[in-house]
């Protein structure tokens, strides 16, 4: 088997290492891809999408994964060209990729099939956003494209609204579109990934990520300082719950609607007093919550995702491991405002036990790995139980060093 890996970060090396653990032993490729990357995959070097397409068809390829969701949603889609090409692809098609590309399509998609989310009005400018909000906060804005993640604030008051509206409107940072105003949810985070295709789902197991720069979750949003996973995470009721009211209304809104959804689905949750409430989905693994997840599923990865892509979900294919799993980051210098790049990292060789998983690196002109954007790399340890597992993963995770390095020490320790 024959397999292209789209993306080139940290969930697409640990989706890599995974398929390269499968029973099935496929071979590899992955496209941009990195260097660490590389060591695992050999790189498609075309120059983009279009040629992507063409190289997969003359290579022989028998599965395109997407890992990140910017290609599925340009020009014509990933996954839609692919279909066209014959070759099958784990990742929905551009109109069903839309729940993550357009927040108002994700929120109309709730609203049709009754899956509860917050509740929420689409706005033209600033003032339409200003009646809408009418004094009360907190208050959450939400831009409607793809925002790199930056495109939601939760406002504590008129000030910071006033403030992401003109970045929005006025000075137009993520370009022309509309926006949400949304209530504000309250209570911890959570985040389910379903592997879906032909109107069925698995779903593996769940995780919280910690999206602030500082410890006791303070500070600054980013990309996420690191994850826990574990099945013990959500208590049995609870994920009943969230699979009645959330996840089987929306596979069945997917098939209703004829959206065709391939590929994972991710589920960002807010458990609030009412129940598991909607804030966002996205149509990919999360990031790092991959990096803490994978490590736990065993089985055959690679042929669970080309039968999934061939509209056939096959759990037997896949296990799940019962206990814990942490995974924890190291920012660049700078992070999140800016990065650092070219900081030699130390102490690779001394990780025992432990995955590291690369995001933002590349091997200099010696052939010693150093940063090379914000998020560096995840190390990433797993134990029967929660505190050994966070024992093992910042034990690890204190053997790596470079110049600038951030790390938080609370990664699996603060529970919600
Ligand atoms: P998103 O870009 O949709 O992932 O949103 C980024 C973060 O904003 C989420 O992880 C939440 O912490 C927060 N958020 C989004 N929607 C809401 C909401 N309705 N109420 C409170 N917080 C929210
Ligand atoms: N961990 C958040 C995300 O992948 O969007």
């Amino acid at each position: 088997m024959r397999i292209v890996v789209v993306g080139k970060g940290g969930r697409e090396h640990a989706l890599i290492r995974s398929l390269s653990e499968s029973r099935s032993q496929p071979e590899l490729f992955c496209f941009p891809g990195s260097d660490a990357i590389s060591e695992l995959a050999q790189l498609v070097e075309v120059a983009d999408m279009a040629e992507l397409i063409a190289w997969m068809g003359a290579n022989a390829i028998d599965l395109c994964l997407a890992g990140e969701e910017s290609y599925l949603l340009k020009d014509e889609g990933l996954a839609n060209l692919c279909v066209k090409n014959g070759i099958p692809c784990w990742g929905p098609p551009k109109d069903a990729a839309q729940l993550e590309g357009s927040k108002e399509f994700a929120k109309q998609f709730m609203e049709r099939h009754a899956i509860p989310t917050g509740a929420a009005k689409v706005v033209e400018n600033a003032e339409e956003a200003m009646e809408v909000i009418g004094g009360n906060y907190p208050t959450v804005l939400k831009f409607d494209g793809l925002a790199a993640g930056k495109g939601v604030a939760v406002c504590p008051d008129e000030a910071s609204a006033v403030e992401f509206l003109d970045e929005v409107f006025g000075k137009k940072r993520f370009g022309e579109g509309s926006m949400l105003v949304e209530e504000c949810l309250v209570g911890p985070e959570v985040s389910i990934f379903a592997a879906v295709s032909g109107g069925e789902s698995l779903i593996f197991t769940p995780a919280r990520d910690y999206k602030l720069i500082g410890e006791g979750d303070t500070g600054a949003n980013t990309g996420g300082m690191g994850a826990v996973a574990s099945r013990q995470l959500l208590d049995g009721k609870l994920m009943e719950r969230i699979q009645k009211d959330v996840i089987g209304p929306t596979i069945d809104g997917l098939e209703s609607d004829g959206l065709g959804y391939v590929g994972f689905l991710y589920f960002g949750l807010m458990l609030t007093s009412e129940g598991p409430k909607v804030i966002e989905y996205n149509c990919r693994f999360g990031d790092p919550e991959c990096q803490a997840v994978m490590p736990l599923v065993s089985g055959d990865f690679a042929e669970f995702c080309l039968e999934g892509a061939r509209g056939r979900l096959k759990p037997e294919l896949l296990s799940f491991d019962e206990g814990w799993s942490v995974g924890v980051i190291l920012a660049s210098g700078g992070y999140p405002a800016s990065s650092h790049s070219g900081d030699v990292i130390r102490g690779l060789d001394k990780v025992e036990g432990a995955r590291v998983y690369h995001a933002g690196t590349r091997k200099n002109g010696d052939g010693q790995w150093e940063t090379n954007g914000g998020r560096v790399l995840a190390v990433v340890a797993g134990g029967a139980d929660r505190v050994s597992a966070v024992e093992k993963a910042h034990a690890e995770a204190a053997k790596v060093d470079f110049d600038g390095a951030q790390r938080r020490n609370d990664i699996g320790r603060l529970s919600f």
